[in-house]
């Protein structure tokens, strides 16, 4: 069986932690890309040479020639800028917008049956731009942060319950940014749902930390922003997608109707499959989660309508 393609653009730390996540998965042959000359292949070789270690037979190929990108399966975009303490993803707009127009158009020049996939951050927008520039069907083009999300206010819910993270379920709604709705009321442990194990406070307080996961990781680190979760999040929808697992995950998704959106992105749930976006889920929300939602398509909107694409 031949192996699977899988393009990773940008080889800094969301990009080059992807590249391992996907090797360690041994998901796919693996092309990583960079302007920079030099960092793409130093990484490549580096992973590579420690495959023998985990015996993953994969190649992995670092390259900043678009050419050796051709025929990708799936491609992941990770170029661009990431944010320093005090910066909202937000800030990042136009300049991303101008490196992903720009890695899109040779991207699907040479792969134009790919699946896009794009973390490049304020994610959003940036899945829409990838969306407009590419022409693709919208279940071939999706945004990954849901999985993050969800994976943060997973990991606090179990820290603060002292439980396994593997029996901790959590779903985040809306965009990836500061009006992201982490749903409390689709969030259970083994099933039960948090509210009868912790108090509104304790809840409303992991809530809190949950759309600030982003900024407190940044804060720690001053140059830069999170790689490992995201990159983590980045293999398991190239993994469910590569094995057409229909999980139903938060992905970030073009909207036209559900939920009362149309034409902009937004994070909802996905039975995610080999057709890539295979459903939009529509969830019964309480009117306060409505509006959260809504609240949150605005600051994704105005960042669309602020790029004039
Ligand atoms: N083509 C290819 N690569 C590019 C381009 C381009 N036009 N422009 C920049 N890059 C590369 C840079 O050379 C760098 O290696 O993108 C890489 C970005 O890496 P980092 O600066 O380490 O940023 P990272 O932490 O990986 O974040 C990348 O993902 O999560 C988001 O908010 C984050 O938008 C940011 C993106």
């Amino acid at each position: 069986m031949k192996r699977k393609k899988i393009t990773v653009i940008g080889a800094g730390n969301v990009g080059a932690a992807c590249a391992h996540w996907l090797v360690a998965r041994e998901l796919g042959d693996v092309v990583l890309f960079d302007i920079v000359d030099g960092l793409s292949q130093g990484k490549a070789l580096d992973l590579f040479e420690a495959s023998p270690i985990d015996g993953r037979d994969v190649s992995i190929v670092g390259t900043s020639s678009y050419a050796e990108t051709a025929n990708s399966d799936i491609v992941i975009i990770t170029a661009g800028l990431a944010r320093k303490p005090g910066m909202s993803r937000a800030a990042l707009l136009e300049k991303n917008c101008s490196i992903i127009s720009f890695v899109t158009q040779r991207v699907v020049k040479y792969s134009p049956e790919a699946f896009l996939l794009v973390v490049t951050n304020p994610l959003d927008a940036m899945a829409y731009v990838v969306k407009q520039i590419s022409g693709f069907p919208k279940n071939r083009v999706m945004g990954m942060a849901g999985i993050l999300d969800a994976a943060r206010m997973r990991s606090f819910i179990a820290l603060e319950l002292k439980v396994s993270v593997e029996d901790v379920t959590a779903f985040v709604l809306g965009g990836h940014g500061e009006n992201m709705v982490p749903l409390a009321r689709y969030s259970t442990v083994s099933g039960i749902p948090l509210a009868a194990l912790m108090s509104p406070e304790k809840i409303d307080a992991i809530i809190e930390r949950t759309r600030n996961g982003g900024a407190e990781v940044v804060s720690f680190l001053k140059t830069g922003s999170a790689f490992y979760a995201p990159a983590a999040a980045v293999g398991q929808m190239v993994e469910t997608i590569l094995k057409d697992k229909k999980r139903i995950l938060p992905v970030a998704a073009l909207l036209e109707g559900e939920y009362g959106i149309s034409g902009c992105y937004v994070g909802v749930p996905v039975k995610l499959g080999a057709q890539g976006v295979e459903e939009i889920i529509e969830l019964d929300l309480l009117p306060e989660e409505s509006a959260a939602l809504e609240k949150s398509h605005q600051s994704v909107r105005s960042l669309i309508e602020r790029l004039k694409i």
